[in-house]
């Protein structure tokens, strides 16, 4: 934890109350002119801290930015997902930062997240749009002791842990849309794209890229995108702190990161399921230039959709772009 973490936590712990310079630097073992620089510093990152001889620091708001050393304090208690922490005010895709993680051998549970993406890509090839801070654009290296096939159960996990921290922040009931798209309203708020390396029958590793609409304006969405998708921030009516969000989202991605290696998937499916508005409607599937309908019926043991086509067989599912059929 650095200085500036420290004295976050401290200002954070002691709320209304404050805290003394004195406390601030015996705790941290620096001069209180030292404290008083670090506290000019966050001052000129955003962050609003009130001194006064008889409260001592208090901390009045923090902005809206990204800090890593401050997620990471803010995290608390983790087994696997946000050990590691990298925040960048831009990259091309969170996704392609992770892979080169990966392939330096950093251990499972680093993310990266970035404040604006200059290619950020979702499903199917399709591009994502990713704003500098309206949004929430990451992605988390994973290193699971699984198949390939059954990648996709941790595709169902993180749309779990996501629907529920979404439900968390706002009060809002989400919808899972199969295998891993968010909805609010019937329009998508959240995305997630799984990409991996793998030999034939063992995973290397596992990026999950994870991208929230969170702050986006109605006016900010390009035309043809606004019957499709929204944002927190509309479908709340108020500005939303990415920062919370960004923490909650981890501490139950880990939580259910940690279901699915104790082998405990069913609980997280039948929770996906619960809340998944795919399942018993009428769908049509584009996978690549096929073309299938039929009943979505219910998720198979590794994740699978099961669809009910309409010859009267159940197919296996593992990727797509769904849509349901208005009846
Ligand atoms: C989807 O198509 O629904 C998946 C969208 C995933 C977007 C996120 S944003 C962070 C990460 N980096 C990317 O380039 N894509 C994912």
């Amino acid at each position: 934890m650095t200085i500036d973490t420290k004295i976050l936590s401290a200002l954070r712990a002691a709320g209304e109350g404050g805290v003394a310079g004195t406390e601030l630097s015996q705790d941290l073992g620096i001069s209180r002119a030292a404290v008083w620089s670090r506290v000019e510093e966050l001052r000129s990152l955003g962050y609003e801290i009130e001194a006064s001889p008889h409260m001592g620091y208090r901390l009045l708001s923090a902005p809206d930015l990204l800090h890593a050393d401050d997620l990471h304090a803010a995290l608390g208690k983790i087994k696997i997902i946000g050990r590691d922490i990298r925040v960048f005010e831009e990259t091309t895709s969170t996704n392609d930062v992770i892979e080169k993680l990966a392939r330096d051998n950093v251990p499972e549970g680093a993310v990266v997240f970035a404040e604006s993406q200059t290619r950020g890509r979702g499903r199917l090839g399709r591009k994502w749009m990713s704003p500098a801070r309206k949004g929430l654009w990451f992605s988390i290296l994973l290193r699971p002791a699984m198949r390939p096939a059954t990648v996709t159960q941790l595709t169902i996990a993180a749309a779990t842990g996501l629907f529920r921290a979404i439900r968390a922040q706002t009060g809002i009931t989400p919808e899972i849309k199969w295998p891993n798209d968010i909805l609010i309203h019937g329009k998508k708020i959240a995305g997630i794209l799984t990409e991996l390396s793998a030999e034939l029958d063992k995973v290397k590793y596992v990026i999950l890229g994870l991208g929230i609409d969170v702050n986006i304006t109605t006016a900010e969405f390009p035309a043809e995108l606004r019957k499709l998708a929204t944002s927190l921030r509309i479908e709340t009516g108020r500005l939303q702190n990415r920062a919370d969000l960004a923490i909650k989202i981890l501490q139950e991605l880990d939580r259910d990161y940690d279901r699915v290696c104790a082998g405990q998937f069913e609980s997280v499916a039948d929770e996906w399921e619960e809340h998944c508005t795919t399942l018993g409607q009428h769908v049509v599937i584009h996978i690549g230039d096929r073309i299938l309908r039929g009943t979505a019926e219910s998720l198979d043991s590794d994740g699978a959709l099961l669809l009910r086509t309409q010859h009267g067989q159940l197919d296996r599912i593992i990727g797509g772009d769904v849509t349901i059929e208005k009846s």
